[in-house]
Protein backbone atom coordinates (compact mmCIF):
# COMPACT_ATOMS: atom_id res chain seq x y z
CA UNK A 1 0.00 0.00 0.00
CA UNK A 2 2.66 2.42 1.15
CA UNK A 3 4.64 1.81 -2.00
CA UNK A 4 1.80 1.93 -4.26
CA UNK A 5 0.73 5.34 -2.82
CA UNK A 6 4.51 6.83 -3.00
CA UNK A 7 4.61 5.25 -6.97
CA UNK A 8 1.55 7.42 -7.50
CA UNK A 9 3.02 10.33 -5.88
CA UNK A 10 6.23 9.96 -7.98
CA UNK A 11 4.14 9.86 -11.32
CA UNK A 12 2.45 13.09 -9.72
CA UNK A 13 5.12 15.31 -9.11
CA UNK A 14 6.87 14.05 -12.40
CA UNK A 15 3.49 14.81 -14.22
CA UNK A 16 3.51 18.75 -12.85
CA UNK A 17 7.02 19.32 -13.08
CA UNK A 18 7.05 18.66 -16.32
CA UNK A 19 3.89 21.14 -16.68
CA UNK A 20 5.86 23.46 -14.87
CA UNK A 21 8.61 23.75 -17.54
CA UNK A 22 5.95 24.32 -19.88
CA UNK A 23 8.20 22.29 -22.96
CA UNK A 24 5.43 19.27 -23.41
CA UNK A 25 2.56 20.73 -25.37
CA UNK A 26 -0.74 20.68 -23.39
CA UNK A 27 -3.19 18.35 -25.44
CA UNK A 28 -6.52 19.62 -23.99
CA UNK A 29 -8.74 21.48 -25.75
CA UNK A 30 -9.89 25.21 -24.98
CA UNK A 31 -13.34 25.51 -23.36
CA UNK A 32 -16.08 24.95 -26.13
CA UNK A 33 -17.16 29.01 -25.34
CA UNK A 34 -13.25 29.95 -25.25
CA UNK A 35 -13.07 32.72 -28.22
CA UNK A 36 -10.35 33.41 -30.86
CA UNK A 37 -9.46 36.16 -32.72
CA UNK A 38 -7.20 38.29 -34.52
CA UNK A 39 -5.71 42.01 -34.36
CA UNK A 40 -5.11 44.99 -36.01
CA UNK A 41 -4.83 48.59 -35.58
CA UNK A 42 -5.63 51.96 -37.29
CA UNK A 43 -2.83 53.25 -38.03
CA UNK A 44 -0.92 50.03 -39.00
CA UNK A 45 -3.15 49.24 -41.61
CA UNK A 46 -5.97 51.27 -42.66
CA UNK A 47 -3.42 53.98 -44.97
CA UNK A 48 -5.79 56.67 -46.58
CA UNK A 49 -4.19 59.09 -44.24
CA UNK A 50 -5.74 61.87 -45.75
CA UNK A 51 -8.93 61.05 -47.49
CA UNK A 52 -12.49 61.17 -46.58
CA UNK A 53 -11.78 64.71 -44.58
CA UNK A 54 -9.16 62.55 -41.88
CA UNK A 55 -7.20 64.60 -39.80
CA UNK A 56 -3.68 64.68 -39.19
CA UNK A 57 -2.49 62.08 -36.30
CA UNK A 58 0.77 62.10 -34.82
CA UNK A 59 2.23 58.99 -36.68
CA UNK A 60 1.46 61.10 -39.90
CA UNK A 61 3.35 63.66 -38.40
CA UNK A 62 6.32 61.49 -37.16
CA UNK A 63 6.65 59.57 -40.54
CA UNK A 64 6.55 62.81 -42.50
CA UNK A 65 9.36 64.47 -40.60
CA UNK A 66 12.46 64.73 -42.75
CA UNK A 67 14.74 63.07 -42.13
CA UNK A 68 12.31 60.36 -40.82
CA UNK A 69 13.04 58.41 -37.81
CA UNK A 70 11.07 55.39 -39.35
CA UNK A 71 13.07 52.83 -40.40
CA UNK A 72 13.36 53.00 -44.20
CA UNK A 73 11.38 55.93 -43.56
CA UNK A 74 8.48 53.99 -44.35
CA UNK A 75 4.61 55.34 -43.64
CA UNK A 76 1.75 54.40 -43.35
CA UNK A 77 0.12 56.60 -45.55
CA UNK A 78 -1.25 53.48 -47.52
CA UNK A 79 -0.09 50.57 -45.02
CA UNK A 80 -2.25 47.79 -45.96
CA UNK A 81 -5.01 50.24 -47.53
CA UNK A 82 -7.55 48.27 -45.42
CA UNK A 83 -9.80 51.76 -45.45
CA UNK A 84 -10.30 50.12 -48.65
CA UNK A 85 -9.72 46.36 -48.50
CA UNK A 86 -11.69 45.74 -45.32
CA UNK A 87 -14.32 43.74 -47.11
CA UNK A 88 -10.85 41.34 -47.60
CA UNK A 89 -10.12 41.57 -44.56
CA UNK A 90 -13.53 40.17 -43.13
CA UNK A 91 -13.09 37.30 -45.54
CA UNK A 92 -9.43 36.70 -44.40
CA UNK A 93 -11.04 36.86 -40.60
CA UNK A 94 -13.63 34.49 -42.36
CA UNK A 95 -11.81 31.94 -43.77
CA UNK A 96 -9.45 31.38 -40.61
CA UNK A 97 -12.51 31.17 -38.39
CA UNK A 98 -12.08 33.56 -35.74
CA UNK A 99 -14.71 34.37 -33.09
CA UNK A 100 -13.76 37.94 -32.95
CA UNK A 101 -11.41 40.99 -34.82
CA UNK A 102 -9.88 43.42 -32.75
CA UNK A 103 -9.02 46.65 -34.50
CA UNK A 104 -8.76 50.28 -33.17
CA UNK A 105 -10.88 53.34 -34.60
CA UNK A 106 -8.78 56.56 -35.69
CA UNK A 107 -9.49 59.23 -33.45
CA UNK A 108 -8.97 61.93 -36.10
CA UNK A 109 -10.85 60.30 -39.11
CA UNK A 110 -13.72 60.09 -36.70
CA UNK A 111 -12.92 63.76 -34.95
CA UNK A 112 -10.75 65.52 -37.69
CA UNK A 113 -9.99 68.19 -35.28
CA UNK A 114 -9.14 65.98 -32.28
CA UNK A 115 -12.24 67.82 -30.82
CA UNK A 116 -16.01 66.94 -30.81
CA UNK A 117 -16.79 70.09 -32.54
CA UNK A 118 -17.51 67.96 -36.30
CA UNK A 119 -17.59 64.74 -36.27
CA UNK A 120 -16.40 63.81 -40.07
CA UNK A 121 -19.06 61.69 -41.00
CA UNK A 122 -17.41 59.70 -43.59
CA UNK A 123 -14.82 58.12 -41.39
CA UNK A 124 -18.10 56.95 -38.95
CA UNK A 125 -19.72 55.59 -42.27
CA UNK A 126 -16.30 53.69 -42.74
CA UNK A 127 -16.15 51.82 -39.27
CA UNK A 128 -19.97 51.66 -39.47
CA UNK A 129 -19.31 49.63 -42.88
CA UNK A 130 -16.97 47.66 -41.25
CA UNK A 131 -18.73 46.69 -38.22
CA UNK A 132 -21.67 45.42 -40.56
CA UNK A 133 -19.77 43.24 -42.56
CA UNK A 134 -17.86 41.62 -39.90
CA UNK A 135 -21.39 41.13 -38.52
CA UNK A 136 -22.27 39.47 -41.69
CA UNK A 137 -19.95 36.93 -40.99
CA UNK A 138 -20.70 36.16 -37.69
CA UNK A 139 -17.54 37.91 -36.51
CA UNK A 140 -17.95 39.72 -32.91
CA UNK A 141 -15.82 43.29 -32.96
CA UNK A 142 -14.05 44.08 -30.39
CA UNK A 143 -13.22 47.65 -30.96
CA UNK A 144 -10.44 49.48 -29.12
CA UNK A 145 -10.72 52.95 -28.54
CA UNK A 146 -7.17 54.42 -28.82
CA UNK A 147 -4.32 52.76 -29.87
CA UNK A 148 -1.31 55.33 -30.56
CA UNK A 149 -2.49 57.54 -33.09
CA UNK A 150 -3.39 60.69 -30.99
CA UNK A 151 -4.92 63.73 -33.07
CA UNK A 152 -2.00 65.73 -33.85
CA UNK A 153 -3.94 68.80 -32.43
CA UNK A 154 -3.63 67.54 -29.08
CA UNK A 155 -0.06 66.01 -29.41
CA UNK A 156 1.03 69.94 -30.04
CA UNK A 157 -0.89 70.65 -26.58
CA UNK A 158 0.96 68.72 -24.86
CA UNK A 159 -0.55 65.60 -25.61
CA UNK A 160 -1.41 62.72 -22.79
CA UNK A 161 0.77 64.93 -20.31
CA UNK A 162 -1.79 67.59 -20.61
CA UNK A 163 -4.59 67.20 -18.03
CA UNK A 164 -6.92 68.85 -20.43
CA UNK A 165 -6.69 65.27 -22.46
CA UNK A 166 -9.09 63.75 -19.99
CA UNK A 167 -11.84 65.41 -21.47
CA UNK A 168 -10.86 65.30 -24.68
CA UNK A 169 -10.84 61.26 -24.31
CA UNK A 170 -14.17 61.00 -22.61
CA UNK A 171 -15.41 63.19 -25.53
CA UNK A 172 -14.30 61.12 -28.34
CA UNK A 173 -15.74 57.64 -26.33
CA UNK A 174 -18.92 59.18 -26.06
CA UNK A 175 -19.01 59.61 -29.81
CA UNK A 176 -17.67 56.14 -30.51
CA UNK A 177 -20.14 54.59 -27.99
CA UNK A 178 -22.99 56.84 -29.47
CA UNK A 179 -22.23 55.88 -33.20
CA UNK A 180 -21.35 52.24 -32.75
CA UNK A 181 -22.46 50.58 -29.33
CA UNK A 182 -25.22 48.79 -30.39
CA UNK A 183 -23.10 46.92 -32.57
CA UNK A 184 -20.02 46.70 -30.63
CA UNK A 185 -20.39 44.56 -26.76
CA UNK A 186 -16.85 45.06 -26.45
CA UNK A 187 -14.54 47.82 -26.04
CA UNK A 188 -11.15 48.63 -25.24
CA UNK A 189 -10.26 51.80 -24.00
CA UNK A 190 -6.69 52.31 -24.37
CA UNK A 191 -4.14 49.67 -25.73
CA UNK A 192 -0.76 49.55 -23.80
CA UNK A 193 -0.59 52.09 -21.45
CA UNK A 194 2.89 51.51 -20.89
CA UNK A 195 3.69 51.52 -24.05
CA UNK A 196 1.98 54.82 -24.74
CA UNK A 197 3.67 56.83 -21.72
CA UNK A 198 6.93 54.86 -20.72
CA UNK A 199 8.22 54.83 -24.81
CA UNK A 200 5.66 58.17 -26.04
CA UNK A 201 7.16 60.35 -23.17
CA UNK A 202 10.01 58.70 -20.66
CA UNK A 203 11.83 57.18 -23.36
CA UNK A 204 10.52 58.48 -26.47
CA UNK A 205 9.78 56.64 -29.53
CA UNK A 206 13.64 56.73 -30.68
CA UNK A 207 13.69 60.69 -30.71
CA UNK A 208 10.27 60.49 -32.75
CA UNK A 209 7.85 62.04 -29.92
CA UNK A 210 8.90 64.35 -27.06
CA UNK A 211 10.75 62.61 -24.38
CA UNK A 212 10.83 63.59 -20.17
CA UNK A 213 12.09 60.82 -18.33
CA UNK A 214 11.09 60.17 -14.69
CA UNK A 215 8.44 62.97 -15.48
CA UNK A 216 6.62 62.25 -18.68
CA UNK A 217 5.50 58.76 -18.22
CA UNK A 218 3.77 59.60 -14.57
CA UNK A 219 2.12 62.63 -15.68
CA UNK A 220 0.90 60.49 -18.68
CA UNK A 221 0.00 57.40 -16.85
CA UNK A 222 -2.11 59.41 -14.50
CA UNK A 223 -3.82 61.23 -17.17
CA UNK A 224 -4.60 57.95 -19.09
CA UNK A 225 -5.60 56.21 -15.80
CA UNK A 226 -8.60 58.82 -15.31
CA UNK A 227 -9.39 59.43 -18.63
CA UNK A 228 -10.17 55.37 -18.47
CA UNK A 229 -12.40 55.40 -15.47
CA UNK A 230 -13.98 58.63 -16.83
CA UNK A 231 -14.85 56.88 -19.68
CA UNK A 232 -15.68 53.56 -17.82
CA UNK A 233 -18.09 56.19 -15.65
CA UNK A 234 -19.68 58.07 -18.54
CA UNK A 235 -20.47 54.84 -20.42
CA UNK A 236 -21.90 53.18 -17.10
CA UNK A 237 -24.48 56.21 -16.86
CA UNK A 238 -24.96 57.30 -20.62
CA UNK A 239 -24.92 54.10 -22.54
CA UNK A 240 -24.55 50.60 -20.54
CA UNK A 241 -28.69 49.78 -20.04
CA UNK A 242 -29.61 50.39 -23.59
CA UNK A 243 -26.05 48.59 -25.29
CA UNK A 244 -25.03 46.30 -22.23
CA UNK A 245 -21.42 46.32 -23.69
CA UNK A 246 -18.19 45.52 -21.76
CA UNK A 247 -15.07 47.83 -21.13
CA UNK A 248 -12.01 46.89 -20.09
CA UNK A 249 -8.36 47.83 -20.70
CA UNK A 250 -5.08 46.05 -22.38
CA UNK A 251 -2.20 46.37 -20.67
CA UNK A 252 1.35 45.39 -21.62
CA UNK A 253 4.73 43.97 -20.81
CA UNK A 254 7.11 41.03 -20.35
CA UNK A 255 7.53 38.34 -17.56
CA UNK A 256 10.28 39.23 -15.35
CA UNK A 257 11.83 35.91 -14.26
CA UNK A 258 14.31 36.66 -10.70
CA UNK A 259 17.60 35.63 -12.83
CA UNK A 260 18.51 33.34 -9.17
CA UNK A 261 16.59 32.50 -6.47
CA UNK A 262 17.89 34.82 -4.19
CA UNK A 263 15.29 36.74 -2.71
CA UNK A 264 16.64 40.36 -3.92
CA UNK A 265 15.85 38.78 -7.45
CA UNK A 266 12.78 37.58 -6.31
CA UNK A 267 12.05 41.10 -4.92
CA UNK A 268 13.25 43.00 -8.17
CA UNK A 269 10.99 40.47 -10.06
CA UNK A 270 7.88 41.53 -8.23
CA UNK A 271 9.04 45.30 -8.24
CA UNK A 272 9.44 45.37 -12.07
CA UNK A 273 5.95 43.43 -12.23
CA UNK A 274 4.37 46.20 -10.24
CA UNK A 275 6.03 48.54 -12.25
CA UNK A 276 4.64 47.58 -15.31
CA UNK A 277 1.11 45.89 -14.95
CA UNK A 278 0.25 46.78 -11.44
CA UNK A 279 0.93 50.70 -12.31
CA UNK A 280 -2.25 50.23 -14.47
CA UNK A 281 -4.35 47.64 -13.10
CA UNK A 282 -3.53 48.36 -9.48
CA UNK A 283 -5.53 51.58 -9.30
CA UNK A 284 -8.22 50.34 -11.53
CA UNK A 285 -8.69 47.52 -8.72
CA UNK A 286 -7.59 49.50 -5.79
CA UNK A 287 -7.74 52.73 -6.18
CA UNK A 288 -4.05 53.52 -5.92
CA UNK A 289 -0.48 53.10 -7.62
CA UNK A 290 1.19 49.59 -6.11
CA UNK A 291 3.28 50.56 -2.95
CA UNK A 292 6.49 49.90 -4.03
CA UNK A 293 5.92 52.84 -6.88
CA UNK A 294 4.71 55.47 -4.11
CA UNK A 295 7.66 54.02 -1.81
CA UNK A 296 10.37 54.41 -4.61
CA UNK A 297 9.83 57.56 -6.55
CA UNK A 298 8.52 59.41 -3.50
CA UNK A 299 11.85 58.51 -1.99
CA UNK A 300 14.09 59.61 -5.25
CA UNK A 301 12.09 62.14 -6.05
CA UNK A 302 12.19 63.47 -2.19
CA UNK A 303 16.22 62.64 -2.79
CA UNK A 304 16.63 64.87 -5.86
CA UNK A 305 15.02 67.67 -4.29
CA UNK A 306 11.64 67.75 -5.90
CA UNK A 307 9.63 69.45 -3.24
CA UNK A 308 6.68 67.08 -4.67
CA UNK A 309 7.18 63.25 -5.86
CA UNK A 310 7.20 63.25 -9.80
CA UNK A 311 4.71 60.47 -9.28
CA UNK A 312 1.07 62.00 -9.01
CA UNK A 313 -1.06 61.67 -6.36
CA UNK A 314 -4.91 61.01 -6.63
CA UNK A 315 -7.33 63.40 -4.24
CA UNK A 316 -9.90 60.91 -2.01
CA UNK A 317 -12.84 61.57 -5.18
CA UNK A 318 -10.49 60.36 -8.19
CA UNK A 319 -9.68 56.87 -5.66
CA UNK A 320 -13.70 56.60 -5.97
CA UNK A 321 -13.86 57.37 -9.40
CA UNK A 322 -10.94 55.01 -10.56
CA UNK A 323 -11.55 51.84 -8.59
CA UNK A 324 -13.45 49.29 -9.80
CA UNK A 325 -13.49 50.66 -13.24
CA UNK A 326 -12.82 47.58 -15.49
CA UNK A 327 -15.10 44.70 -16.42
CA UNK A 328 -12.61 42.62 -17.93
CA UNK A 329 -8.66 43.19 -18.61
CA UNK A 330 -6.42 42.63 -21.65
CA UNK A 331 -3.40 41.36 -21.71
CA UNK A 332 -0.75 41.55 -24.72
CA UNK A 333 2.32 39.07 -24.05
CA UNK A 334 5.42 38.44 -26.69
CA UNK A 335 8.46 38.09 -24.79
CA UNK A 336 9.90 37.85 -21.09
CA UNK A 337 13.67 39.24 -19.61
CA UNK A 338 15.58 38.28 -16.28
CA UNK A 339 16.22 40.62 -13.42
CA UNK A 340 18.27 41.77 -10.45
CA UNK A 341 18.03 44.18 -7.95
CA UNK A 342 20.24 46.87 -9.16
CA UNK A 343 19.43 50.28 -6.60
CA UNK A 344 21.10 53.00 -7.99
CA UNK A 345 22.78 55.96 -6.03
CA UNK A 346 23.13 58.15 -8.30
CA UNK A 347 20.36 60.18 -7.88
CA UNK A 348 21.05 62.67 -10.95
CA UNK A 349 19.65 60.25 -12.68
CA UNK A 350 15.81 60.80 -12.93
CA UNK A 351 14.36 58.26 -14.49
CA UNK A 352 11.64 55.01 -14.38
CA UNK A 353 14.25 52.89 -14.46
CA UNK A 354 16.58 54.11 -11.40
CA UNK A 355 12.92 54.63 -10.03
CA UNK A 356 12.29 50.60 -10.31
CA UNK A 357 15.78 50.14 -8.42
CA UNK A 358 15.81 46.96 -11.14
CA UNK A 359 18.00 45.91 -13.88
CA UNK A 360 16.49 43.78 -16.57
CA UNK A 361 17.77 41.78 -19.98
CA UNK A 362 17.87 39.00 -22.46
CA UNK A 363 20.04 36.15 -22.20
CA UNK A 364 22.14 35.97 -26.11
CA UNK A 365 21.10 32.30 -25.73
CA UNK A 366 17.84 32.92 -26.14
CA UNK A 367 15.46 31.87 -28.93
CA UNK A 368 15.40 35.17 -30.83
CA UNK A 369 12.75 35.76 -33.62
CA UNK A 370 12.87 38.56 -36.30
CA UNK A 371 13.12 41.46 -33.83
CA UNK A 372 15.57 42.23 -31.06
CA UNK A 373 13.16 42.47 -28.14
CA UNK A 374 11.33 39.54 -28.88
CA UNK A 375 12.70 36.63 -27.39
CA UNK A 376 10.70 33.39 -27.26
CA UNK A 377 10.12 32.58 -23.86
CA UNK A 378 7.32 30.78 -23.79
CA UNK A 379 7.03 29.57 -20.09
CA UNK A 380 6.84 33.35 -19.38
CA UNK A 381 3.48 33.22 -20.41
CA UNK A 382 1.92 31.11 -18.06
CA UNK A 383 4.09 33.04 -14.96
CA UNK A 384 2.43 36.10 -16.28
CA UNK A 385 -1.09 34.72 -16.13
CA UNK A 386 -0.75 33.18 -12.59
CA UNK A 387 0.72 36.02 -11.15
CA UNK A 388 -2.01 38.32 -12.46
CA UNK A 389 -4.65 35.69 -11.51
CA UNK A 390 -3.14 35.83 -8.15
CA UNK A 391 -2.91 39.75 -7.44
CA UNK A 392 -6.06 39.91 -9.10
CA UNK A 393 -8.55 37.93 -8.50
CA UNK A 394 -11.87 37.41 -9.79
CA UNK A 395 -11.54 39.73 -12.64
CA UNK A 396 -12.21 38.04 -16.68
CA UNK A 397 -8.69 38.35 -18.68
CA UNK A 398 -8.19 38.06 -22.35
CA UNK A 399 -5.22 38.25 -24.40
CA UNK A 400 -5.66 41.06 -26.62
CA UNK A 401 -2.17 40.20 -28.06
CA UNK A 402 0.55 37.34 -28.88
CA UNK A 403 2.40 37.10 -31.67
CA UNK A 404 5.60 36.36 -33.46
CA UNK A 405 8.12 38.36 -35.96
CA UNK A 406 10.29 37.74 -38.55
CA UNK A 407 11.88 39.94 -41.02
CA UNK A 408 11.33 38.26 -44.67
CA UNK A 409 7.30 37.86 -43.73
CA UNK A 410 7.90 34.12 -45.37
CA UNK A 411 4.74 31.94 -46.48
CA UNK A 412 6.19 28.95 -44.91
CA UNK A 413 6.71 30.32 -41.37
CA UNK A 414 6.88 27.41 -38.77
CA UNK A 415 8.89 29.07 -35.92
CA UNK A 416 5.55 31.61 -35.82
CA UNK A 417 3.37 28.40 -36.00
CA UNK A 418 5.72 26.82 -32.81
CA UNK A 419 5.87 29.95 -30.88
CA UNK A 420 2.10 30.14 -31.37
CA UNK A 421 1.22 26.78 -30.35
CA UNK A 422 4.59 26.50 -27.52
CA UNK A 423 2.73 29.82 -26.03
CA UNK A 424 -0.65 28.78 -26.05
CA UNK A 425 -0.21 25.27 -24.27
CA UNK A 426 1.62 27.43 -21.31
CA UNK A 427 -2.03 29.37 -21.60
CA UNK A 428 -3.69 26.16 -21.49
CA UNK A 429 -1.66 25.38 -18.45
CA UNK A 430 -2.42 28.32 -16.64
CA UNK A 431 -5.85 27.71 -17.17
CA UNK A 432 -5.78 23.95 -16.37
CA UNK A 433 -3.23 24.20 -13.68
CA UNK A 434 -3.52 27.88 -12.30
CA UNK A 435 -6.93 28.85 -12.15
CA UNK A 436 -6.62 31.53 -14.49
CA UNK A 437 -10.12 32.62 -15.57
CA UNK A 438 -9.22 33.40 -19.46
CA UNK A 439 -12.10 33.92 -22.06
CA UNK A 440 -10.20 34.60 -25.40
CA UNK A 441 -7.13 35.14 -27.14
CA UNK A 442 -6.15 37.07 -29.57
CA UNK A 443 -3.49 36.62 -32.19
CA UNK A 444 -1.19 39.88 -33.53
CA UNK A 445 -1.53 40.08 -36.27
CA UNK A 446 -4.02 39.43 -39.09
CA UNK A 447 -1.22 40.65 -41.37
CA UNK A 448 2.17 42.02 -41.86
CA UNK A 449 1.70 46.16 -41.41
CA UNK A 450 3.51 48.72 -40.33
CA UNK A 451 5.45 48.41 -36.87
CA UNK A 452 5.44 51.68 -35.79
CA UNK A 453 9.56 52.69 -35.58
CA UNK A 454 10.42 49.46 -37.73
CA UNK A 455 8.22 49.99 -40.48
CA UNK A 456 7.43 47.13 -42.61
CA UNK A 457 10.79 45.63 -41.59
CA UNK A 458 9.07 43.01 -39.22
CA UNK A 459 6.05 40.73 -40.30
CA UNK A 460 3.94 39.34 -37.97
CA UNK A 461 1.07 38.53 -39.75
CA UNK A 462 -0.71 35.44 -40.69
CA UNK A 463 -1.69 37.04 -43.69
CA UNK A 464 1.33 38.69 -46.14
CA UNK A 465 0.75 41.32 -47.41
CA UNK A 466 2.92 42.57 -50.86
CA UNK A 467 3.64 46.36 -49.78
CA UNK A 468 5.29 46.72 -53.44
CA UNK A 469 1.96 45.80 -55.01
CA UNK A 470 -0.51 48.69 -55.18
CA UNK A 471 -3.49 45.72 -54.69
CA UNK A 472 -1.40 45.28 -51.38
CA UNK A 473 -2.58 41.33 -51.89
CA UNK A 474 -2.81 39.74 -49.11
CA UNK A 475 -1.86 35.79 -49.40
CA UNK A 476 -2.07 33.44 -46.39
CA UNK A 477 0.51 31.74 -44.38
CA UNK A 478 0.92 28.20 -43.42
CA UNK A 479 0.28 30.40 -40.24
CA UNK A 480 -3.21 31.10 -41.21
CA UNK A 481 -4.29 27.56 -42.18
CA UNK A 482 -2.71 26.48 -38.69
CA UNK A 483 -4.66 29.03 -37.08
CA UNK A 484 -8.07 28.10 -38.83
CA UNK A 485 -7.58 24.92 -37.28
CA UNK A 486 -7.17 25.63 -34.51
CA UNK A 487 -10.10 28.09 -34.32
CA UNK A 488 -12.13 25.38 -35.25
CA UNK A 489 -10.82 22.34 -33.35
CA UNK A 490 -10.10 24.64 -29.87
CA UNK A 491 -6.48 22.23 -29.83
CA UNK A 492 -2.82 23.04 -30.52
CA UNK A 493 -1.82 19.87 -31.22
CA UNK A 494 -2.78 16.97 -33.88
CA UNK A 495 -5.07 15.20 -31.63
CA UNK A 496 -6.75 16.31 -28.30
CA UNK A 497 -7.94 14.74 -25.61
CA UNK A 498 -11.14 16.38 -24.55
C1 LIG B 1 2.02 46.00 -29.33
C2 LIG B 1 1.15 46.96 -30.06
O1 LIG B 1 -0.12 47.05 -29.49
C3 LIG B 1 1.07 46.71 -31.55
O2 LIG B 1 0.62 47.89 -32.13
C4 LIG B 1 2.41 46.26 -32.07
O3 LIG B 1 2.43 46.16 -33.45
C5 LIG B 1 2.72 44.91 -31.45
N1 LIG B 1 2.73 45.02 -30.01
C6 LIG B 1 4.05 44.31 -31.89
O4 LIG B 1 5.09 45.12 -31.51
Amino acid sequence: MASSSAFFIFILISYYSKKSYGEELNNKKFPKDFMFGAATASYQVEGAWNEDGKGENMWDHITHKVPSPIVNNDTGDVACDSYHKYKEDVAMLKEMGVDFYRFSLSWSRILPSGFDNEVNQLGVEHYRNLIKELRANNITPVVTIYHFDLPQTLQDLGGLQNDFFIDRFVDFARVCFREFGEDVKYWITFNEPWSICNIGYGFGWLNATAASPGIGEYLCSHNLLRAHAKAWRMYDEEFRNDQNGLLGITISGNWFEPSTNSSADIEASETLLQFTFGFYIHPIVHGDYPEVMRKNVDHRSALQGFSQSRLPKFTQDEVQLIQGTTDFLGINMYTSSLVTLEESDDISNISYTADTGVTSWQPEEWESSGSSWLKVYPKGARQLLKWLGTNYKGIKMIITENGYSDNDGELEDDKRISYYQRYLSNIRDAMEFDGVDLFGYTAWSLMDNFEWINGYSQKFGLYQVDFNSPNRTRTPKKSAKWYSKLTRTKCIVDDCTE
